[in-house]
């Protein structure tokens, strides 16, 4: 089997296009643009780049976006400070913090002190617990981007295996979930998982979110998987590669995203998505 693209770059292109024709109609009947606040606290190099791509999308839809940076140096006090200012900003719908934070910030109690109603990246323990309780309200950005891709395959989810690599609470934790709410068996692998490689080719999805160049080998492949690969690592010639091999991956897969191109682009249409929602559901 050669396996079909899940073409993440266009399908983000179709959502932004439905966006920015929502908010044309906002504002063509005399409303305000959604509002996203992103803050980005020290100079790391990928953060910068993430950021940076956010706010293009913010400005492609028409949003309104306000980028907020801190030094490195800046203290716990003073981010906390920056977020309740936003919290209370009526032209602000969503709030992003840019992840990692510096070794001297509780990102937990940064989390949380964002109002769950603006927590666009769906990290706060309340839209957690709702997507627990399958009853989501603001749903993590990379899952929910998947779910929109698996979406366009057309294949039923329900009763399917499901194999996440990785649990982090970005990426492999609300993406069990959200498999799991989509009736999936859901078997989550992590670095002190056994026999990883027999538990791979039991999964018709694979999502592979282990932050190593090409560490899923294609003969872990079960023929006619869905196979989506949400690292972005440099390999060896400094090209952009994901967690899989992708040429060996895609020999077996039915259906598999690529990197760059596929769930990148899928993660910050989800954030407008989410930031669309908020400004509609919470607008002051
Ligand atoms: N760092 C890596 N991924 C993410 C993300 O989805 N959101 C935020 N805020 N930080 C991140």
């Amino acid at each position: 089997m050669t396996a079909q693209i899940l073409d993440g770059k266009a399908i983000a292109a179709e959502i932004r296009t439905d966006i920015r024709h929502h908010v044309e109609t906002i504002r063509a009947s005399g409303g305000r643009a959604p509002g996203l606040a992103v803050i980005l606290v020290g100079d790391n190099s990928a953060s910068q780049v993430y950021v940076r791509n956010k706010r293009a999308a913010c400005a492609e839809v028409g949003f309104h976006s306000e980028l907020c940076e801190l030094p490195e140096t800046a203290s716990q006090t003073e981010l906390l400070d920056l977020i309740d200012r936003l919290n209370a900003d009526p032209l602000i719908d969503g709030i992003l913090v840019q992840l990692p934070l510096p070794a001297q910030m509780n990102e937990e109690a940064v989390i949380e002190r964002i109002l769950p109603t603006k927590d666009v990246d769906g990290f706060h323990p309340y839209n957690v617990g709702r997507l627990v309780l399958r009853m989501p309200l603001l749903r993590p950005c990379t899952p929910k981007g998947v779910m929109t891709m698996l979406a366009r395959t057309g294949r039923e989810l329900a009763g399917l295996d499901a194999v996440i690599i990785g649990q982090s609470n970005i990426v492999g934790r609300p993406m069990a979930l959200e498999l799991l709410a989509a009736r999936c068996t859901v078997t989550i692998c992590h670095s002190r998982t056994k026999d990883l490689a027999e538990k791979v080719r039991a999964a018709d999805v694979l999502v592979a979110a282990v932050g190593r160049a090409q560490f899923v080998p294609g003969d872990w492949i079960k023929e006619g998987a869905i196979v989506i690969d949400v690292g972005i690592n440099r390999g060896a010639d400094g090209k952009l590669v994901g967690d899989v091999d992708f040429a060996a991956c895609a020999e077996r897969a039915a259906w598999i995203t690529p990197v760059p191109g596929g769930v990148g682009p899928m993660t910050i249409a989800s954030l407008l998505e989410n930031t669309l929602q908020a400004a509609e559901l919470f607008k002051s």
